[in-house]
């Protein structure tokens, strides 16, 4: 097959009609994120503090896998309306009342989301999974387009950036002082998805969550790679594995930009271990107690998911 630039050959391998995403067994399927299980139960009652602290009535998921974060904060927060996005039919899982709203993927959203208002817009791992263009930079040390042959998934360089990718390298991932082989993940499709998005709120606050690098600490040998039954793999473009790329997180317009474990001490508190004593007089509030504090322990851990990004933009009403 003849190569293709990385980011079409991406989108095809998890957005097209055989797409990675639009398998029965969805992304929980693959690998577990802070969404699923305990971790996500108590990531939900933080987006609904979230919420009320934002004066939004309304939650859309986008990137919302089967559902697993909207059925944790609805079995906490009935109150609020909830909407998922993803790229499937709605879960029949799902409780009565969510609503739900199909999406082409990747960079592209539905024409039915649009006019969002006191919305909470939770992006969690969404934006990581937008394809963006792979840049390497060739022995003259010029950056070039990765190209990829997708039944393979080996590479060779294609041509120099086209101006638009060039243009956000100079001003978020200068190439001028990388090495041979170094390697760029182009943030422009991100940064415009991002946009696209919350130009669909009318008032609102929009929140990404995802592996993130700033300008202080971009990876030079680039981050992309695949999952499939839970275990890294080479990322091959064929629709057999996931396809991912850590997000450069300063270039998404933002007003707050913190880790995760720094959001949720703020929305939770710390993690306390419970009283002993609490074992004996009340049994099912100590274990109750004891998985809080183990769930937010996991949340929060600098070393894991507490370094995801958080990245968080206001819309006011115009
Ligand atoms: C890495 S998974 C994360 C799923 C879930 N948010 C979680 O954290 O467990 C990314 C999800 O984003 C979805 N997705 C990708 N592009 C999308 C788009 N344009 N609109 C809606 N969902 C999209 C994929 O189908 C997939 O379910």
């Amino acid at each position: 097959m003849d190569p293709v630039p990385w980011r079409d050959a991406w989108q095809d391998a998890l957005y097209g009609p055989d797409g990675f995403y639009r398998r029965p067994e969805g992304p929980a399927g693959h690998f577990t994120t802070s969404a699923h299980g305990g971790p996500g139960a108590l990531l939900a009652q933080a987006l609904a503090r979230l919420a009320d602290t934002e004066g939004a009535t309304h939650v859309v998921d986008v990137g919302a896998g089967r559902g697993e974060l909207l059925e944790a904060l609805h079995a906490d927060r009935p109150d609020l309306r909830l909407t998922g996005v993803d790229v499937v039919d709605r879960p029949v899982s799902l409780p009565a009342g969510v609503g739900w709203t199909t999406s082409p993927g990747g960079a592209v959203l539905p024409e039915a989301l649009v006019d969002l208002d006191d919305v909470l817009v939770v992006a969690h791992e969404w934006l990581d999974v937008v394809p963006c263009t792979v840049a390497e930079i060739d022995r003259a040390g010029r950056p070039r387009t990765v190209l990829v042959d997708p039944r393979s998934g080996e590479e060779s360089l294609g041509g120099p950036l086209d101006p638009a990718d060039a243009a956000w390298c100079a001003a978020h991932w200068p190439t001028d002082d990388l090495a041979p082989g170094d390697r760029v993940e182009v943030g422009l499709a991100r940064d415009r998805a991002w946009a696209d998005l919350l130009g669909r709120v009318k008032r609102g606050v929009v929140l990404a969550v995802d592996y993130g690098h700033t300008a202080a600490d971009r990876p030079a040998r680039g981050t992309l790679i695949g999952y499939r039954d839970g275990v890294g793999v080479d990322p091959v473009p064929d629709g057999s594995c996931d396809v991912t790329a850590h997000v450069a997180v300063d270039s998404l317009r933002h007003d707050e930009l913190t880790t995760q474990r720094e959001a949720l001490h703020r929305l939770l508190g710390r993690p306390v271990v419970p009283d002993h004593g609490l074992s004996r007089t009340d049994p099912a509030a100590y274990l109750a107690a004891l998985a809080r504090t183990s769930a937010l322990t996991a949340l929060t851990d600098p070393a894991g998911l507490g370094g995801f990004r958080w990245v968080l933009a206001r819309v006011r009403a115009g």
